[in-house]
């Protein structure tokens, strides 16, 4: 067995290995085809799907965003030859909804152009691999490029209205992991409506998430000290200066906003519908970039930086903070126990209108629910991550915007145990107590939820 699979063997156990030592030999040669067998004029019935038939298409489609083989997903899933290597450690990944990497359960409201295969696309790759991974022949369906099904609009298809990058940063040798805020240049010169962002890592193999921060009035002026000449600083999740929110989705007052987020894989798209961000005259950018590297190597310099689209008019929104304000988890506390867990309930989105929920914990996180009611007054899930993973936070968009209801309430789990612990340039740290905050020491519990007050109109203008 090759060290990988012996990995592998050590997470999965006994069934496992047996399985993956067996894959390992090449896929016996399959009798099986793609041929489509017409039972009668309607319904054609499938045999088997082939390689070329549709299991290329469906790795494409929910797989191959992240994994070309680069830095960031090791394999190439656009190879057969790497996908027989897999093979029923793949299928065991897909079923058991491991990747792609922190699928929110389906009991939630269901989302736009959801990362995770089907159950229908799942069958058929458990198929396919217990077929013997036939190859097939070359299909013309295969040559159209999947689509992420999104109804989000695409990007406007025009120059940005202002490009900002960040100033060059070079990620220390010895540094694994790292994250700072960048004071994008300029300020802006009037209020403004934001209706998309392409993001532009720049180093793309150790830039493993971006977010944009709009920050206002007095807490602008508070960057140039903060940051100093490099016009950055270091900060783990939040800008690090104050993001007062006033309660009120009439006239939001704030400081500090999240403008838009973006991990790997993440596709570029509009806001849904016609709505916008406004933003205001005056306001600096900030932009979060968390670095990743394997080993302790030098890497080139990183420009990362954002493109952005204005619009003179559109429905107004916001990504709206939901967070749990005060909680104390003991060292210790295990995710089973009440101890673990904070809740919070809010009727602060009374007749608005919900649209994408970002969720926010640190790397002690083990599970967030978000919970709603409908209109009869039951509570149930609009948003569920079974298994939280800090290092892929992002943007959900519901399918349908959730209108009115009348109380939500957020539950967050952490792992506080020894073995729950992140690690700190490859050291494990050691539990302590936890409080809400911003730094790698803290942990928060927070959603922020794109919300507009009225519906947002989908008419292509
Ligand atoms: C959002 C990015 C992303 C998507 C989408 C994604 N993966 Fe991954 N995948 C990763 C990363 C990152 C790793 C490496 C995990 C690590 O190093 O801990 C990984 C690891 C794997 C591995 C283990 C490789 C090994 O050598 O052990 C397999 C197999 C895999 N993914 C299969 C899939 C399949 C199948 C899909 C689609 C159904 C998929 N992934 C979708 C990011 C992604």
């Amino acid at each position: 067995m090759t060290p990988r699979q012996r990995r592998r063997c050590a997470l999965f156990g006994l069934p496992f290995c047996w399985l993956s030592a067996h894959c390992a030999v090449s896929p016996s040669p399959s009798l099986v085809s793609d041929v489509v067998v017409p039972i009668d004029n309607e319904r054609p019935l499938i045999v088997a799907a082939t390689w070329h038939s549709s299991i290329k298409q469906v790795l494409e489609r929910r797989c191959v965003r992240c994994h070309l083989g680069t830095q960031l997903a090791p394999v190439d899933l656009r190879s057969l030859e790497e996908v027989r290597r897999l093979g029923f450690y793949l299928a065991r990944l897909v079923t058991d909804r491991t990747m792609p990497p922190m699928l929110p359960s389906e009991t939630g409201h269901p989302l736009d152009a959801p990362w995770g295969p089907t159950a229908h696309e799942q069958q058929l790759l458990s198929d396919w691999i217990a077929n013997g991974m036939p190859e097939g022949s070359r299909s013309a369906m295969e040559e159209t490029p999947p689509t992420d099904g999104s109804s989000r609009p695409p990007i406007p298809n025009r120059p940005a209205d202002l490009e900002l990058v960040a100033p060059e940063w070079t990620v220390p040798p010895e540094t694994l992991e790292e994250h700072r805020c960048f004071v994008l240049p300029g300020s802006l010169a009037q209020n403004t409506l934001v209706r998309a962002i392409r993001w532009l890592p720049g180093n793309a193999s150790i830039v493993h998430r971006m977010n944009l921060f709009e920050v206002r009035g007095r807490a602008s002026q508070r960057l140039e000290t903060v940051a100093g000449e490099t016009m950055s600083y270091p900060c783990f999740s939040g800008v690090a200066v104050d993001r007062a929110w006033s309660d009120s989705l009439e006239s939001p007052d704030f400081d500090v906003q999240q403008v838009g987020a973006w991990t790997p894989g993440a596709p570029s798209r509009s806001l849904p519908g016609d709505a916008v961000i406004p933003l205001r005259a005056g306001s600096r950018f900030v932009l979060q970039v968390h670095y990743r590297k394997h080993r302790r190597v030098s890497t080139q310099p990183d420009r990362s930086g954002v493109a952005m689209f204005f619009e003179s008019r559109g429905t107004e929104g916001y990504w709206l903070p939901l967070a749990v304000p005060t909680f104390t988890v003991m060292p210790g506390a295990r995710p089973d126990t009440s101890a673990a867990r904070a809740s919070t309930s809010s009727n602060l989105l009374a007749a608005s209108y919900v649209h994408a929920v970002y969720p926010v914990m640190h790397a002690r996180g083990r599970s967030l629910v978000l919970r709603g009611d409908d209109a009869s007054g039951r509570s149930r899930p609009w948003f569920e991550l079974p298994l939280w993973s800090f290092n892929w936070a992002r943007e959900e968009y519901f399918a349908q915007a959730i209108h009115g209801p009348s109380s939500v309430t957020l539950t967050c789990v952490w792992d506080n145990t020894p073995a729950g612990q992140p690690s700190v340039d490859g050291v494990q740290v050691a539990p302590r107590l936890l409080t809400p905050g911003e730094t790698i020491d803290d942990e928060r519990c927070e959603v922020l939820l794109f919300v507009t007050r009225t519906p947002i109109s989908t008419r292509t203008r």
